[in-house]
């Protein structure tokens, strides 16, 4: 038998933790417009008027979640020099939220105590908007609701109209609130209605991806705090924030590679983390990108992403829409799932494009030939079936890919 033993050695790490997604850190880099801009939309709370509603967009891990704690937490601090101000902020993450009524069972539980929670079912939807609006009323005279991932909810969206026109509607009599959407998803704002759009859309803030030069900004930074002096060898930061950079231009995939790197440091036994730690972590971390991307998107995105797999696997080119979706159709038939219209799976593929999974090409082949796209993958093949692990267990393994799954 081989023993196996835990000991602790040497570490590069100061502060691990810093490297993680839920940290937030004392100071944003390389985002000053973005802030400057955020700022003077916030700034009505300051002098007690009325909130803007803001829809803040851009894509996966280029500050948005980051940027918005850290004007909030600027913003609830400042305000208490004014007597007249009362405010209090929420941020509820939708992800795993579909309707109106889960969002508002969720404001509900996150304004109440903990010994006077409410349960997640049996009560009408005008019973929970009610509870609401009263603990809401209780809370605070001016509160601020982030509803970030806001994509997420996309069974019944009429929360996001009542929430953001609560005080034309004369739902709340003394405290006034805004509200804060926050989503990675470009495609989101169109699907929603224009009465939701116009008024949770008032006003439109948009993050930029990130470039290399201000992703080693913020990795700098972070290096910093979770790393001893000297522990990170010369170059790795940079090689970090230009993989990040070419991928997807996202913070988080930055530091991403920065840990992977540095656990790999740790479990030899090194102080010090180096290039070769970061090119041995490279695979997983692309992985670990476009599982979550595709996460993000949910079930639909994955059985696009799936079929367009198979076709890229069987044909090794790009993809026509019209062959994409019949594979699409053929793969969701399989699952007992729902199978989406030409429209939605155009939007899917819109999507991941966005997060840099797909590739779109624009064909204009004149008169004859039309106008069409042509659909691949960016990531190598073998990266994207692994992240579509699950999906194929529930859909089984199309033929043309089993050579890339592990059996
Ligand atoms: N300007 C910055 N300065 C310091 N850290 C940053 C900055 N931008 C992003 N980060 C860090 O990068 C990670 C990803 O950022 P964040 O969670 O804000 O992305 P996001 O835009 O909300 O992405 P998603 O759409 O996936 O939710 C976080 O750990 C965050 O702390
Ligand atoms: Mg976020």
């Amino acid at each position: 038998m081989s023993s196996i033993g835990f000991t602790r050695g040497e570490t590069p790490y100061k502060n691990r933790d810093a490297l993680l997604d839920d940290y937030t850190p004392d100071e944003l880099v390389g985002r000053d417009d973005e802030l400057k801009e955020y700022q003077s939309l916030l700034n009505p709370v300051i002098w007690g008027d009325q909130p803007n509603n803001i829809f803040l967009y851009g894509k996966a891990g280029v500050g948005k979640t980051a940027a918005t704690r850290f004007m909030l937490g600027q913003l609830e601090h400042d305000a208490k020099q004014y007597d007249d101000i009362d405010l209090s902020t929420l941020h509820i993450n939708c992800d795993g939220l579909e309707s109106s009524y889960q969002v508002g069972v969720e404001i509900v539980n996150s304004l109440r105590d903990s010994r006077n929670q409410i349960s997640e079912s049996g009560y009408s939807k005008a019973e929970i908007y009610n509870k609401m609006w009263r603990a809401l009323e209780q809370t605070a005279n001016t509160i601020l609701i982030v509803l970030d991932e806001v994509d997420h909810v996309r069974k019944d969206d009429s929360i996001l109209y009542q929430l953001s026109r609560a005080h034309e509607n004369g739902k709340l009599n003394e405290t006034k609130i805004g509200v804060i959407g926050i989503s990675n998803d470009m495609t989101f704002r169109s699907h929603l209605s224009s009465k939701v759009r116009s008024s949770l859309c008032e006003r439109e803030l948009s993050f930029s991806d990130y470039n290399a030069a201000e992703l080693k900004k913020v990795l700098q930074q972070r290096e910093a705090v979770a790393f001893k002096d000297d522990a990170v060898a010369d170059g790795v930061i940079s090689l970090c924030a230009a993989l990040a950079a070419q991928e997807t231009g996202d913070a988080r995939e930055g530091l991403d590679y920065l840990l992977v790197a540095g656990d790999l440091a740790r479990d030899e036994q090194s102080q010090i983390v180096q290039e070769s730690h970061v090119h041995q972590g490279k695979k997983k971390v692309e992985r670990q990108t476009i599982v979550k991307g595709l996460a993000d998107r949910g079930e639909q995105a994955r059985y696009v992403a799936y079929a367009l797999a198979t076709l890229l696997a069987e044909e090794q080119q790009p993809a026509r829409f019209t062959d994409l979706y019949t594979r699409y159709e053929s793969l969701t038939s399989r699952t007992g799932s729902r199978t989406l219209s030409e429209r939605w799976v155009r939007e899917h593929l819109q999507s991941l494009g966005m997060l840099g999974i797909v590739s779109i090409e624009e064909k204009n082949e004149g008169v004859s030939g039309g106008h069409y796209n042509l659909y691949g993958l960016n990531p190598k093949l073998e990266l994207v079936v692994e992240a579509l692990d699950e999906t194929l267990d529930m859909v089984g393994v199309h033929d043309s890919i089993s050579d890339y799954v592990d059996h």
